[in-house]
Protein backbone atom coordinates (compact mmCIF):
# COMPACT_ATOMS: atom_id res chain seq x y z
CA UNK A 1 0.00 0.00 0.00
CA UNK A 2 1.42 3.13 -1.21
CA UNK A 3 1.42 6.66 1.14
CA UNK A 4 -0.21 9.61 0.56
CA UNK A 5 3.37 11.13 -0.42
CA UNK A 6 4.23 8.13 -2.73
CA UNK A 7 0.81 8.52 -4.53
CA UNK A 8 1.12 11.80 -5.23
CA UNK A 9 4.60 11.22 -6.55
CA UNK A 10 3.70 8.88 -8.96
CA UNK A 11 0.53 11.24 -10.23
CA UNK A 12 3.22 13.70 -10.93
CA UNK A 13 5.50 11.44 -13.05
CA UNK A 14 3.14 10.81 -15.40
CA UNK A 15 1.57 14.41 -15.34
CA UNK A 16 5.17 15.47 -16.16
CA UNK A 17 6.12 12.86 -18.65
CA UNK A 18 3.20 12.60 -20.85
CA UNK A 19 1.73 15.26 -23.11
CA UNK A 20 -2.06 14.42 -24.21
CA UNK A 21 -4.02 14.65 -20.69
CA UNK A 22 -7.88 14.70 -20.33
CA UNK A 23 -9.72 16.03 -17.39
CA UNK A 24 -13.45 14.79 -16.41
CA UNK A 25 -15.09 16.38 -13.79
CA UNK A 26 -18.26 16.10 -11.53
CA UNK A 27 -20.10 18.14 -9.03
CA UNK A 28 -17.67 17.84 -6.38
CA UNK A 29 -15.23 20.05 -8.12
CA UNK A 30 -17.35 22.86 -7.51
CA UNK A 31 -18.16 22.02 -4.14
CA UNK A 32 -15.60 24.16 -2.43
CA UNK A 33 -17.14 27.38 -4.41
CA UNK A 34 -20.57 26.84 -2.28
CA UNK A 35 -22.56 24.32 -4.84
CA UNK A 36 -23.75 21.31 -3.48
CA UNK A 37 -23.20 18.38 -4.89
CA UNK A 38 -26.08 16.08 -6.28
CA UNK A 39 -25.72 12.85 -4.19
CA UNK A 40 -25.72 12.95 -0.50
CA UNK A 41 -27.30 14.50 2.41
CA UNK A 42 -26.09 17.66 1.19
CA UNK A 43 -27.26 17.32 -2.07
CA UNK A 44 -31.16 17.50 -1.46
CA UNK A 45 -33.23 20.27 -2.21
CA UNK A 46 -35.91 19.97 0.30
CA UNK A 47 -36.62 16.43 0.36
CA UNK A 48 -36.32 15.67 -3.70
CA UNK A 49 -33.73 13.26 -4.94
CA UNK A 50 -31.95 14.49 -8.85
CA UNK A 51 -33.42 11.86 -10.07
CA UNK A 52 -36.74 12.86 -9.24
CA UNK A 53 -36.26 16.59 -10.33
CA UNK A 54 -34.09 16.55 -13.59
CA UNK A 55 -36.63 14.31 -15.44
CA UNK A 56 -38.97 15.21 -18.53
CA UNK A 57 -41.43 13.69 -16.14
CA UNK A 58 -41.18 15.90 -13.12
CA UNK A 59 -41.11 18.62 -15.49
CA UNK A 60 -44.36 17.95 -17.39
CA UNK A 61 -45.69 17.17 -13.99
CA UNK A 62 -45.26 20.15 -12.30
CA UNK A 63 -42.45 22.93 -14.23
CA UNK A 64 -42.68 24.98 -11.36
CA UNK A 65 -41.57 22.37 -8.62
CA UNK A 66 -38.58 21.54 -11.15
CA UNK A 67 -37.92 25.57 -12.06
CA UNK A 68 -37.84 26.32 -8.43
CA UNK A 69 -35.10 23.58 -8.04
CA UNK A 70 -33.35 25.91 -10.81
CA UNK A 71 -34.06 28.66 -9.84
CA UNK A 72 -32.37 27.91 -6.08
CA UNK A 73 -28.81 26.28 -8.11
CA UNK A 74 -28.95 29.52 -10.27
CA UNK A 75 -28.49 31.70 -7.55
CA UNK A 76 -26.35 29.82 -5.55
CA UNK A 77 -24.01 29.52 -8.93
CA UNK A 78 -24.33 33.46 -9.59
CA UNK A 79 -22.64 33.82 -6.24
CA UNK A 80 -20.34 30.86 -6.77
CA UNK A 81 -16.47 31.92 -7.93
CA UNK A 82 -13.96 29.29 -9.65
CA UNK A 83 -12.02 27.81 -7.14
CA UNK A 84 -8.42 26.80 -6.42
CA UNK A 85 -9.15 22.99 -8.47
CA UNK A 86 -11.08 25.03 -11.47
CA UNK A 87 -8.03 27.37 -11.44
CA UNK A 88 -5.41 25.09 -11.30
CA UNK A 89 -7.18 22.56 -14.16
CA UNK A 90 -7.09 26.09 -16.23
CA UNK A 91 -3.46 26.87 -15.47
CA UNK A 92 -2.38 23.20 -16.77
CA UNK A 93 -4.24 23.79 -20.23
CA UNK A 94 -1.73 26.39 -20.55
CA UNK A 95 1.57 23.73 -20.09
CA UNK A 96 -0.18 20.53 -22.46
CA UNK A 97 -0.45 20.28 -26.40
CA UNK A 98 -3.20 17.77 -25.75
CA UNK A 99 -5.45 18.81 -22.80
CA UNK A 100 -9.26 18.62 -22.39
CA UNK A 101 -12.02 19.28 -19.39
CA UNK A 102 -14.55 16.76 -19.66
CA UNK A 103 -17.23 18.03 -17.13
CA UNK A 104 -21.03 16.64 -16.25
CA UNK A 105 -21.22 20.59 -14.67
CA UNK A 106 -23.69 22.75 -15.81
CA UNK A 107 -22.23 25.69 -14.04
CA UNK A 108 -20.07 27.37 -16.32
CA UNK A 109 -17.06 27.57 -13.41
CA UNK A 110 -14.64 25.84 -15.78
CA UNK A 111 -14.87 28.44 -18.42
CA UNK A 112 -15.30 31.28 -15.98
CA UNK A 113 -11.68 29.78 -14.62
CA UNK A 114 -10.48 30.25 -17.97
CA UNK A 115 -10.43 26.72 -19.25
CA UNK A 116 -10.94 26.63 -23.57
CA UNK A 117 -10.79 23.12 -24.52
CA UNK A 118 -14.47 21.93 -22.60
CA UNK A 119 -17.32 19.58 -23.27
CA UNK A 120 -19.87 20.42 -20.94
CA UNK A 121 -21.62 17.03 -21.31
CA UNK A 122 -24.91 17.59 -19.53
CA UNK A 123 -25.05 21.38 -20.82
CA UNK A 124 -25.31 24.74 -19.07
CA UNK A 125 -27.72 26.14 -16.48
CA UNK A 126 -27.18 29.68 -17.78
CA UNK A 127 -29.02 28.46 -21.39
CA UNK A 128 -32.86 27.55 -21.54
CA UNK A 129 -34.62 26.63 -24.77
CA UNK A 130 -38.27 26.72 -25.59
CA UNK A 131 -40.07 23.19 -25.09
CA UNK A 132 -41.92 23.32 -28.62
CA UNK A 133 -39.59 25.99 -30.96
CA UNK A 134 -36.44 23.71 -29.52
CA UNK A 135 -34.71 27.21 -29.87
CA UNK A 136 -31.61 27.68 -27.57
CA UNK A 137 -30.95 30.93 -25.87
CA UNK A 138 -28.76 32.46 -23.10
CA UNK A 139 -31.24 32.78 -19.99
CA UNK A 140 -29.43 34.71 -17.15
CA UNK A 141 -32.14 36.77 -14.99
CA UNK A 142 -31.79 35.78 -11.09
CA UNK A 143 -33.82 34.92 -9.32
CA UNK A 144 -36.37 34.57 -11.38
CA UNK A 145 -39.35 36.83 -11.66
CA UNK A 146 -41.63 34.61 -13.12
CA UNK A 147 -42.12 30.99 -12.39
CA UNK A 148 -42.09 28.93 -14.71
CA UNK A 149 -40.93 31.32 -17.42
CA UNK A 150 -42.76 31.21 -20.28
CA UNK A 151 -41.31 31.89 -24.54
CA UNK A 152 -42.81 34.82 -26.07
CA UNK A 153 -44.50 32.02 -28.28
CA UNK A 154 -46.76 31.37 -25.08
CA UNK A 155 -44.85 27.69 -24.28
CA UNK A 156 -43.04 26.87 -21.39
CA UNK A 157 -39.00 27.06 -21.51
CA UNK A 158 -37.02 25.00 -19.92
CA UNK A 159 -33.31 24.63 -18.85
CA UNK A 160 -30.79 23.83 -21.52
CA UNK A 161 -29.52 20.58 -19.49
CA UNK A 162 -29.99 17.16 -20.00
CA UNK A 163 -32.30 15.36 -18.02
CA UNK A 164 -32.16 11.60 -16.79
CA UNK A 165 -33.84 9.65 -19.44
CA UNK A 166 -33.05 11.82 -22.20
CA UNK A 167 -30.28 11.67 -25.11
CA UNK A 168 -27.13 13.43 -24.55
CA UNK A 169 -25.68 14.98 -27.26
CA UNK A 170 -24.09 13.09 -29.57
CA UNK A 171 -21.47 14.94 -30.70
CA UNK A 172 -20.03 15.93 -27.05
CA UNK A 173 -19.98 12.09 -26.07
CA UNK A 174 -18.34 10.98 -29.20
CA UNK A 175 -15.89 13.39 -28.76
CA UNK A 176 -15.56 12.78 -24.96
CA UNK A 177 -14.47 8.62 -25.95
CA UNK A 178 -12.41 9.52 -28.80
CA UNK A 179 -10.98 12.02 -25.85
CA UNK A 180 -10.65 9.17 -23.69
CA UNK A 181 -9.18 6.59 -26.20
CA UNK A 182 -6.57 8.62 -26.99
CA UNK A 183 -5.32 10.34 -24.10
CA UNK A 184 -2.19 9.61 -21.84
CA UNK A 185 -3.63 10.15 -18.39
CA UNK A 186 -7.24 10.73 -17.25
CA UNK A 187 -7.61 12.72 -13.63
CA UNK A 188 -11.25 11.93 -12.90
CA UNK A 189 -11.92 14.87 -10.45
CA UNK A 190 -15.50 14.95 -7.83
CA UNK A 191 -17.71 12.69 -9.49
CA UNK A 192 -19.48 10.05 -7.73
CA UNK A 193 -18.86 7.93 -11.04
CA UNK A 194 -22.42 6.46 -11.20
CA UNK A 195 -23.93 8.25 -14.05
CA UNK A 196 -23.60 6.98 -17.66
CA UNK A 197 -21.92 7.76 -20.11
CA UNK A 198 -19.82 9.94 -18.31
CA UNK A 199 -18.98 7.07 -15.90
CA UNK A 200 -17.46 5.03 -18.95
CA UNK A 201 -14.84 7.54 -19.73
CA UNK A 202 -12.20 6.50 -17.26
CA UNK A 203 -13.04 2.74 -18.24
CA UNK A 204 -12.41 3.55 -22.02
CA UNK A 205 -9.26 5.54 -21.32
CA UNK A 206 -7.79 2.66 -18.92
CA UNK A 207 -8.96 0.00 -21.80
CA UNK A 208 -6.43 2.38 -24.43
CA UNK A 209 -3.70 2.37 -21.44
CA UNK A 210 -4.28 5.53 -20.09
CA UNK A 211 -3.23 5.82 -16.34
CA UNK A 212 -5.73 6.90 -14.03
CA UNK A 213 -5.33 9.64 -11.28
CA UNK A 214 -8.89 10.13 -9.33
CA UNK A 215 -8.68 12.94 -6.50
CA UNK A 216 -12.50 12.55 -4.45
CA UNK A 217 -13.16 12.78 -0.80
CA UNK A 218 -14.08 8.94 -1.15
CA UNK A 219 -14.13 6.22 -3.37
CA UNK A 220 -16.24 5.50 -6.01
CA UNK A 221 -16.54 2.45 -8.56
CA UNK A 222 -13.30 4.06 -10.40
CA UNK A 223 -11.07 3.59 -7.38
CA UNK A 224 -10.91 0.05 -8.35
CA UNK A 225 -9.68 0.89 -11.56
CA UNK A 226 -7.59 3.93 -10.72
CA UNK A 227 -3.64 3.60 -10.57
CA UNK A 228 -3.99 6.49 -8.10
CA UNK A 229 -6.81 7.54 -5.91
CA UNK A 230 -5.76 10.84 -4.46
CA UNK A 231 -8.47 11.15 -1.13
CA UNK A 232 -9.28 14.81 -0.16
CA UNK A 233 -10.49 18.02 -1.14
CA UNK A 234 -10.09 18.70 -4.97
CA UNK A 235 -9.32 22.84 -4.04
CA UNK A 236 -6.30 21.46 -2.03
CA UNK A 237 -4.52 18.32 -3.39
CA UNK A 238 -4.86 20.19 -7.40
CA UNK A 239 -2.77 22.91 -6.60
CA UNK A 240 -0.50 20.83 -4.51
CA UNK A 241 -0.29 17.66 -6.96
CA UNK A 242 0.49 20.56 -9.62
CA UNK A 243 3.18 22.68 -7.89
CA UNK A 244 4.91 19.31 -7.79
CA UNK A 245 4.29 18.72 -11.47
CA UNK A 246 5.63 21.99 -12.56
CA UNK A 247 9.05 21.53 -10.33
CA UNK A 248 9.51 18.25 -12.34
CA UNK A 249 8.74 20.49 -15.36
CA UNK A 250 11.05 22.79 -14.59
CA UNK A 251 14.02 20.30 -13.17
CA UNK A 252 13.52 18.73 -16.95
CA UNK A 253 13.96 21.82 -19.08
CA UNK A 254 17.48 23.00 -16.52
CA UNK A 255 19.20 19.41 -17.23
P1 LIG B 1 -22.39 13.61 -7.33
O1 LIG B 1 -23.11 14.52 -6.41
O2 LIG B 1 -23.04 12.32 -7.68
O3 LIG B 1 -20.96 13.25 -6.73
C1 LIG B 1 -20.09 14.22 -6.22
C2 LIG B 1 -18.77 13.56 -5.89
O4 LIG B 1 -17.84 14.56 -5.50
C3 LIG B 1 -18.83 12.54 -4.73
O5 LIG B 1 -18.16 11.36 -5.12
C4 LIG B 1 -18.11 13.25 -3.59
O6 LIG B 1 -17.41 12.35 -2.74
C5 LIG B 1 -17.14 14.14 -4.34
N1 LIG B 1 -16.75 15.38 -3.64
C6 LIG B 1 -17.51 16.21 -2.88
N2 LIG B 1 -16.82 17.27 -2.46
C7 LIG B 1 -15.56 17.14 -2.97
C8 LIG B 1 -14.36 17.92 -2.89
N3 LIG B 1 -14.32 19.07 -2.22
N4 LIG B 1 -13.27 17.47 -3.54
C9 LIG B 1 -13.29 16.28 -4.24
N5 LIG B 1 -14.40 15.52 -4.33
C10 LIG B 1 -15.51 15.92 -3.72
O7 LIG B 1 -22.04 14.46 -8.64
P2 LIG B 1 -21.72 13.96 -10.12
O8 LIG B 1 -20.87 12.73 -10.10
O9 LIG B 1 -21.22 15.13 -10.86
O10 LIG B 1 -26.60 15.17 -13.97
O11 LIG B 1 -23.15 13.59 -10.65
C11 LIG B 1 -23.30 13.21 -11.99
C12 LIG B 1 -24.58 13.74 -12.57
O12 LIG B 1 -25.67 13.35 -11.75
C13 LIG B 1 -24.69 15.26 -12.57
O13 LIG B 1 -24.06 15.85 -13.69
C14 LIG B 1 -26.15 15.50 -12.63
C15 LIG B 1 -26.61 14.46 -11.64
O14 LIG B 1 -27.82 13.97 -11.86
C16 LIG B 1 -27.79 15.64 -14.39
O15 LIG B 1 -28.46 16.41 -13.76
C17 LIG B 1 -28.17 15.10 -15.72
Amino acid sequence: MMTEEERIKEACRWLSQFKNIAILTGAGISKESGIPTFRGKDGMWKKYRVEEMATPYAFQQDPRKVWEWYDWRRQLIMKANPNPAHRTIAEMENIYPKFTVITQNVDGLHKRAGCKNLIELHGNIWRARCIDEERIFGFTEVPLRHIPPQCECGSLIRPDVVWFGEPMPKKEVAEAFTLAEECDVMMVVGTSALVAPAASLPYAAKKNHAYIIEVNLESTPITTIADVSLFGMAGEILPELWSNVKKELDNDKSE
